[in-house]
């Protein structure tokens, strides 16, 4: 499939992922419709954001760590990063890395990604990088990266694991492990069960911005699929769940009221939510669990001094 076709392909998922997710008893939209191209530039700010200590903290782990997860990689890899984003955390790694092999970033988002290659193009002017578009979810999206020789690393950072419930992550890291090779590796990183208090604010920041990445996927639909939905009458709410350890996003209908999608209408009572996204919370214990229970060995792994985020180097056995 060409990058077009593949736009094509994201476009009518998005329709029929809505109308399912707006059927359903807890109405709910899949979190990776949240990065259109505005969403994209909400998350840059999000990450930004004194409130949202995750990303603060990772960088903080990659600035002391890079030259040991480098080494742990090893030479001559082509690193593939599912869910890349503006490829702001690969361009250090691969400056890093001996001689790396090729760069396969991998995003739902087009606009991000192409603007984002460019910039390591020239940054890292001998570098293959060969950017696909479409749902790392799908096999058939693997599919369609070019064949590479040597050692693979699949690269998954911003704790974007934390957007699937257990079950999920485990097919998920099956679904990498069946993409690899024994002895190949995933340099996974996971945001670690911590106070409440801190993970709300995070999800829930003084300045807004959260509400607003939230309430895009809103303006979004109604742009895209002409929808009706007045953005005033929803309000963001998120919350740490402690027996899922999760943080939950949901957007709130606050009267009774009635949206079209797609000509199709969908009653909301008040107080309703539509359910836009999960951030699980893992321990070391059930971060090495999972990679265990997935076909990769843990190696090695850095966190910070509180202990708030970890990340890890496995191999697939
Ligand atoms: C939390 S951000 C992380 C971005 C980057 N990896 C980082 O660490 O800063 C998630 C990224 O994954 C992309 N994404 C989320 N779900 C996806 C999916 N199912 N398929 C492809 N891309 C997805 C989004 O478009 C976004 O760029």
């Amino acid at each position: 499939m060409n990058m077009a076709a593949q736009g094509f392909a994201v476009v009518q998922a998005f329709e029929h992922d809505v109308l399912a997710g707006l059927n359903a008893a807890q109405k709910t939209l899949p979190c990776k419709y949240l990065y259109d191209e505005a969403g994209s530039r909400l998350f840059e700010e999000i990450c930004a954001l004194e409130d949202y200590y995750l990303t603060r903290t990772e960088a903080d782990i990659f600035a002391r760590k890079i030259d040991a997860m480098a080494q742990a990689l090893g030479p001559d890899v082509t690193l593939i990063e599912p869910g890349a984003g503006n490829c702001a955390k690969a361009e250090p790694l691969l400056q890093a890395m001996y001689t790396p092999a090729a760069y396969l970033p991998l995003d739902i988002s087009p606009e991000i990604l192409f603007a984002a290659r460019q910039r390591i193009q020239q940054r890292m002017p001998g570098l293959p990088i060969s950017p696909a578009v479409g749902d790392f979810t799908s096999p058939a999206v693997w599919r369609e990266l070019p064949e590479t020789a040597g050692r693979k690393v699949v690269f998954f950072p911003g704790s974007t694991i934390g957007n699937f419930t257990p079950e999920q992550a485990r097919s998920l890291l099956g679904l990498f492990a069946d993409q690899v090779q024994t002895g190949d590796g995933l340099l996974l990183a996971a945001d670690l069960v911590k106070d409440s208090v801190v993970l709300e604010r995070a999800y829930h920041d003084s300045n807004h911005v959260t509400e607003a990445f939230n309430k895009n996927l809103l303006h979004r639909i109604n742009r895209e699929l002409d929808g009706s939905f007045n953005i005033d009458a929803f309000a963001h709410r998120a919350f740490y769940h402690r027996l899922r350890r999760r943080v939950e996003m949901h957007l709130v209908s606050l009267k009774e009221q009635v949206v079209e999608v797609c000509g199709r209408q969908f009653h909301f009572a008040e107080g309703e939510t539509i359910h836009t996204e999960n951030s699980h919370k893992y321990t070391l214990a059930t971060l090495e669990e999972l990679l265990h229970s997935t076909g990769f060995q843990p190696q090695q792994y850095w966190t910070d001094h509180q202990q708030h985020y970890a990340i890890y180097y496995a191999e697939a056995v």
